[in-house]
């Protein structure tokens, strides 16, 4: 059984060394003295600060990163490689995030790429996938993450699925505190795994964890993690309030 997952997305906050190392201190305060059996607790900060959260060592949090580059090394002016971020001693990395395809054009074929990437050099994957409130509106929403999900798995062995996390982050619910219904997060789980039992085994696809994301907070953790029976969530905004994010952690933890 794996654990369930908690995954902080700092985005690009803070805004400075001093504020980051301020956040450490309040989310290390806000740990102190508790136990998380049954969740791991991620937190991807900007990259110039990964070397801060690892070197922390806090108990019960692990590091990520935001994204990767697909490339191990070379010629390509400001990216970071996968293999980079595992020698850091970091051990996660979303990938597809929406605001990377909204902003960056990252598109299926470049996902994959990067996905393989981080499963090769042995990095956990966090894969985003979501359709926006226009394809909801023409009920296009089953098609869309299917697309989503055959791009970005092609050519990912089953063996590789226990390390990808999908998250199901509806575009319209990211940073907009407007959340789905219980029962549309249960139709999305429901539509993410028919497609993935179409495309592996069943038993290779449950190892898959499979994640709700966008606009998710202490008060709303039941209806979006906890009555759709998801593995976790990925928190955005509310994981950059440590009081907040480690009562999310509790909560799911506890449940
Ligand atoms: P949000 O962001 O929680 O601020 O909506 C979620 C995300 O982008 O992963």
């Amino acid at each position: 059984m794996q654990k369930k997952i908690v995954v902080g997305n700092l985005k690009m906050n803070p805004v400075s060394v001093v504020e980051f190392e301020r956040y450490l201190d309040a989310l290390e305060k806000e740990l102190k003295g508790k136990e998380f059996e049954k969740t791991e607790i991620v937190v991807c900060p900007p990259v110039v600060f990964l070397q801060k959260l690892l070197n922390r060592d806090i108990k019960n949090i692990k590091a990520g990163v935001q994204d990767v580059f697909w490339e191990y090394q070379g010629a390509f002016t400001g990216q970071i490689s996968a293999g980079m971020v595992k020698s850091a001693g970091a051990t996660f990395a979303i990938v597809g995030h929406s605001e990377r395809r909204k902003y960056f054009g990252e598109n299926e074929e470049i996902i994959n790429l990067k996905l393989k990437a981080i499963l090769k050099n042995g990095l956990n994957a966090i894969l985003c996938i979501g359709e926006s409130a226009e394809e909801r509106k023409k009920g296009q929403t089953s098609q869309v993450l299917k697309k989503q999900l055959k791009g970005c798995l092609a050519e990912i062995a089953p063996g590789k699925l226990e390390y990808i996390s999908i998250a199901y982050e509806p575009i319209w619910a990211v940073g907009t505190d407007k959340i789905p219904t219980s029962d549309e997060i249960l139709e999305a789980k429901i539509i993410i795994k028919k497609a993935l039992a179409e495309m592996y085994f069943v038993k290779s696809a449950e190892k898959m964890r499979l994640l709700y994301g966008g606009s998710v907070k202490s008060n709303c953790a039941e209806q979006v993690c906890l009555d759709p029976a998801m593995d976790g969530v990925l928190v955005g905004r509310e994981s950059l309030m440590p009081y907040e994010f480690v009562k999310i952690a509790i909560l799911i933890d506890e449940n």
